[in-house]
């Protein structure tokens, strides 16, 4: 079974329930009637209902951008699995460079978020990618990202992994402008994906999707989305405008 492409939007901390009510009507126009790929888009938590209105009755998936591991309790500020399900949310981020830099998500942590996501119905993106100077730092950053994911999916079972994306986000190229080529992201897939087979077995391997993220734009995706280790892409700044994800989208086009 090919991989389905899997195009993915990241609105990160952007969009008022009205704004994001107007983007992913247009998400949902510009996904119309696009076929073989599935398409998510992962607004804020005050925006879900909105959007999740907006996109009943399409094709476009509704995630969000992060989840607690407990299923309620004292946690003041915090948003569990249940009440995201609650919402049609189907997917969640978890472990995105930004809350590992900012909010202290650290391997176990990340981990703990995957395990309750799975728990719970709802299908994890698992958020892994090395810092600039890791990467200049010379190989090393193949055993970072290697215990990222090795870490992020501890204690999940085989049978649950066809639940489970990667996304392979080189922070150096996050928001930056920076894409990594092509090339320079397809080995370091190939590197998740050995991690993966090597914890799962060959078949969970290959029915992995691996995401790139990292300033996915319309200019670059053809040739990224050509690679055959590559995916689908996780999409932050050029998935706040529909004429920029559209094409993404449509990137066979
Ligand atoms: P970017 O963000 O596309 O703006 O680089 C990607 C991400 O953080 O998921």
């Amino acid at each position: 079974m090919p991989r389905t492409p899997f195009i993915a939007g990241n609105w990160k901390m952007h969009t008022t329930a009205d704004e994001a009510r107007k983007l992913a009507a247009e998400v949902r126009d510009a996904a119309a009637g696009a076929e073989g790929v599935d398409v998510l888009v992962c607004p804020p938590f005050t925006a879900l209902p909105a959007v999740a209105g907006v996109l009943a009755g399409s094709s476009v998936m509704l995630g969000a951008q992060n989840v607690f591991y407990e299923e309620s309790g004292a946690f003041t500020g915090e948003i569990s699995p249940p009440m995201l399900t609650s919402l049609g949310v189907t997917y969640v981020i978890a472990g995105h460079s930004e809350r590992r830099q900012y909010f202290g998500d650290t391997d176990e942590i990340v981990n703990k978020k995957v395990r309750a996501a799975l728990a719970h119905g709802l299908n994890p993106i698992l958020c892994v990618g090395e810092k600039l100077k890791e990467r200049e730092a010379g190989e090393g950053w193949k055993d970072l990202v290697r215990g990222q994911v090795t870490a992020g999916l501890d204690g999940v079972s085989a049978d649950e992994m066809p639940r489970v994306t990667v996304a392979y986000e080189p922070v150096w190229a996050i928001g930056t402008g920076k894409t990594a080529t092509p090339q320079t992201a397809a080995e370091a897939h190939a590197i998740i994906r050995n991690a993966v087979g090597e914890k799962f077995g060959a078949d969970v391997a290959a029915n992995l999707r691996i995401l790139y993220g990292g300033s996915v734009k319309p200019e670059n995706v053809k040739e990224l989305m050509a690679e055959a280790e590559i995916d689908g892409a996780l999409v932050g700044g050029a998935s706040l405008k529909a004429e920029a994800f559209g094409p993404l989208i449509r990137f066979r086009e």
